[in-house]
């Protein structure tokens, strides 16, 4: 998440994180962080204003049908995954924690079909509980420390529909040692959790981004 980014803005998000960890709000720096950059999407580090390539070449080459079919869009950030999946014709909600990244998107897209609501993983909406034939979770695991991933795997997971798809774009490490972060990778231990919940793993991709930084898409099926 933080490739090619400036050093400034790399050492202000370690900052901003190690801030709120001591507070114990892992999630608490996004909203700052958003707010800070005053419509500057270039002092967002995961903000590329385009839909990432590797959903593009998902949907390239597995060509799925949204028609008549939902979609979940986790931590959507800016909005446009959430718009590419929207175009295919899913039925698309798309949350984030940061009330500024949902204010956004709206006004990015003030148009769109998608749904954008404010949201915490960890307290889904109950009406979500199996509701999504498609849910995409890109880069958010890799940006909470590995003290809150088995509580947020073990949250998204439920919301998938009955034969419905999970998609997870994350950083991955080869060790189980604690990373140095964020973005913290994901080691095979914890994408265990995945499969231990229950769903089966369809598809691995990696998806270099950068020397040395380790990236996969994995699909998973209910
Ligand atoms: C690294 S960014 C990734 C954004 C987007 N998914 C992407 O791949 O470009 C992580 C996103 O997760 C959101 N986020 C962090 N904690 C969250 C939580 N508890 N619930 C929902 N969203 C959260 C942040 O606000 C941020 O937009």
């Amino acid at each position: 998440m933080f490739e090619q980014q400036p050093p400034d803005l790399r050492q202000k998000v370690k900052e901003l994180a190690d801030r709120f960890l001591d507070s114990n709000d892992p999630s608490g720096w996004f909203d700052v962080l958003y707010a800070d950059a005053a419509g500057d999407a270039a002092r967002v580090p995961w903000a590329r204003l385009t839909v990432h390539w590797a959903l593009q070449n998902w949907i390239d080459r597995a060509s799925p049908q949204g028609e008549g079919k939902s979609a979940l869009v986790v931590g959507c950030g800016l909005g446009d995954d959430a718009e590419a999946l929207a175009r295919l014709g899913f039925r698309v909600t798309a949350f984030d924690i940061a009330p500024t990244a949902i204010a956004w998107c709206r006004q990015r897209f003030p148009d769109s079909a998608v749904n954008y609501t404010v949201g915490d993983i960890f307290a889904p909406d109950p009406s979500w509980v199996g509701a999504f034939d498609l849910v995409f979770e890109s880069r958010n695991l890799q940006a909470l420390p590995v003290s809150a991933r088995s509580r947020a795997i073990e949250a998204i997971v439920p919301l998938v529909a009955p034969n419905g798809t999970l998609l997870v774009f994350t950083r991955y490490r080869d060790t189980d040692a604690a990373p140095d972060g964020p973005p913290w990778p994901l080691s095979e231990t914890e994408l265990d959790r995945f499969r231990e919940l229950g769903l089966v793993e369809r598809d691995r991709h990696p998806f270099p981004e950068g020397e040395g930084v380790q990236q996969f898409r994995i699909e998973y099926r209910r």
